[in-house]
């Protein structure tokens, strides 16, 4: 089975690799490539300073996926974090997606998050069924949220409450 472990500097360029490759499916993620180096390797080395919730799918040295949660930053919304995450395309239904969502998970209600948010583009029939799997429920249609070369995509907003909360 592929290890998943937290966040570490040593992993950010091949994160980066990863989340290009994602990104570059231009379907999936807001982003349609990654950031620069040198901005991926700031941003990880924040989120190792920070123990921030962020999990990474390793094949070796290489990474084939990765998940987060960052909280939001003002005290009355401080509860709630907001889930990414993408898994190279070689490498799914394996059952990589639902590990690394899990491990996120754990790790922010232990942070003390109760709430955790995440929009996903209507038609992304896998993500959203792994979502309803781990507990997700759907919140709300945001219309026209997201644009690709011109074209309009909704997407659905979903949310899963700590101890279960409907
Ligand atoms: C969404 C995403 C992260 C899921 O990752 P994944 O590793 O494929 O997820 P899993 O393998 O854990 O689960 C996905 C499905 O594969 C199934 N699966 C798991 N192991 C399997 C196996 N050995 N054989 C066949 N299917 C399998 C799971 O049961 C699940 O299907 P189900 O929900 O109908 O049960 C992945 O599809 C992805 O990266 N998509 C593009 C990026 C993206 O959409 N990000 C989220 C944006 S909001």
């Amino acid at each position: 089975m592929l290890p998943i472990v937290p966040v570490q500097l040593q992993y950010a360029a091949s994160y980066r690799e990863c989340l290009d490759v994602v990104a570059r499916e231009k379907r999936y993620l807001a982003q349609i490539e990654a950031l620069p180096l040198a901005r991926i390797e700031a941003f990880v080395q924040e989120s190792v300073a920070h123990d921030a919730v962020q999990f990474f799918a390793l094949d070796g040295e290489r990474v084939v996926g990765w998940a987060d949660i960052f909280p939001a930053w003002a005290h009355a919304v401080a509860h709630r974090g907001t889930l990414g995450m993408g898994v190279h395309p070689a490498y799914r239904r394996q059952g990589l997606g639902r590990r690394l969502l899990s491990a996120c998970i754990d790790k922010a209600w232990h942070q003390g998050l109760t709430r955790i948010e995440l929009e996903v583009r209507t038609d992304n029939d896998d993500a959203i069924r792994l979502y309803e799997h781990m507990g997700f429920q759907h919140e709300a249609v945001k219309a026209r949220a997201l644009r690709f070369d011109g074209v309009y995509y909704n997407a659905a907003q979903m949310r899963l409450l700590h101890d279960g909360a409907p």
